[in-house]
């Protein structure tokens, strides 16, 4: 699998203007980058549509670290899940709020698992996972 392949794209005029549009607003002036960046974006997402895939991700989670019960609520659960998780940051971002970044790895299954408890977790004001890929099938 290696070489450069040249294809050719009917495309709605003001579709690509819009395409065109987007891109630019966002610094890219290369279509077959930006085409390129939206393949692999789609190939992500489809990994982790796999449940048994081992794939990779990041958990954000901000909270109040005040609140009764909720950090070690939130460490209890992460100890439980270690093998899951194998970095994580902690930022205090004022006198009440934390932000953890928890890096994670395995099968997406059990990422999601991981991810909806630890953001379903009452008290948790906003939570993210950030789904990418072991970058192993892109190039
Ligand atoms: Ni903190």
């Amino acid at each position: 699998m290696s070489g450069i392949s040249r294809f050719g794209i009917s495309i709605n005029s003001s579709l690509l203007e819009a395409f065109d549009k987007l891109i630019g607003a966002k610094g890219c002036t290369n279509r077959s980058e930006a085409i390129r960046d939206l393949i692999r974006e789609h190939l992500v997402e489809n990994e982790w549509q796999e449940e048994d895939r081992e794939t990779v991700g990041a958990i954000t989670l901000v909270y109040n670290h005040h609140l009764r019960e909720l950090p070690e609520k939130l460490a209890e659960l992460q100890h439980q899940d270690f093998n899951f998780i194998i970095s994580a940051l902690h930022v205090h971002l004022d006198e009440f709020n934390c932000l953890e970044v928890l890096v994670v790895k395995g099968q997406s299954r059990n990422i999601k698992k991981i991810a909806d408890r630890l953001i379903g977790t009452k008290g948790v004001k906003h939570g993210k996972l950030t789904m990418t890929t072991r970058g192993k099938d892109l190039t």
